[in-house]
């Protein structure tokens, strides 16, 4: 699976503090590219601690929003297993629960560097301005050596134009848990629905 990245204790604990299912995923290569990939993306992001990643930008949500990436994460990923198990027992279809985990736990790793907080607000950094969420993402994983099938829930994930579609029954999870969350998170916080139509630009997305 190509290139390791060293992870100091202190980088992993605080992942698993924040991220415990990273924990879970059994291919040991696997688990520690995916504490690689979490904590060289935060070394080269604005922010010291993981806590700090805002998850939206302000124009995507039409005004200040203090959701943060590893909340969303968490209840995304938490959801994507319920799915998944609940699936595998009703049907027996055997969910790749490894590529599932490192998928949904990545599936916005980019915008630790797509994405800058000023204050109340929630910008798109340099690079977000010449990025597209998602697809970014799904090359960071890609450089990291990731197996396809989670570079494909990554890029997969955000209806970006010009993303590729799910390639597997994980990454359809992963991106029907992703959207659950964002539309109730929207309608929680009174912004209604968002509509594919309202096409902010590529880095503006869920
Ligand atoms: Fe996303």
């Amino acid at each position: 699976m190509g290139k390791e990245f060293a992870v100091s204790e202190e980088e992993k604990k605080n992942l698993d503090r924040h991220l415990p299912l990273i924990a879970t995923i059994n291919n040991q290569e696997l688990r520690n590219k995916v504490y690689g990939l979490l904590a060289r993306a935060l070394r080269e992001s604005p922010y010291r601690d993981i806590c700090e990643v805002p998850n939206f930008t302000t124009k995507l949500m039409g005004g200040p929003d203090d959701e943060t990436f590893v909340r969303h994460t968490r209840t995304v990923t938490n959801a994507v297993v319920a799915f998944a198990r609940e699936f595998q027992s009703a049907y027996g279809f055997n969910i790749d629960y490894d590529v599932l985990l490192a998928g949904a736990i990545l599936h916005d790793i980019d915008k630790l560097l797509l994405y800058e907080r000023k204050g109340k607000i929630v910008e798109l950094t340099a690079t977000g301005g010449k990025k597209i969420h998602g697809q970014y993402g799904a090359r960071m994983a890609e450089d990291a050596g990731f197996p396809e099938a989670v570079v494909n829930i990554i890029t997969s994930h955000s209806p970006t134009a010009g993303a590729v579609p799910p390639a597997s029954i994980e990454a359809v999870i992963v991106g029907c848990c992703d959207a659950g969350v964002f539309q109730c998170y929207r309608l929680m916080t009174g912004r209604g629905l968002w509509r594919k139509s309202e096409s902010l630009g590529p880095g503006n997305f869920r």
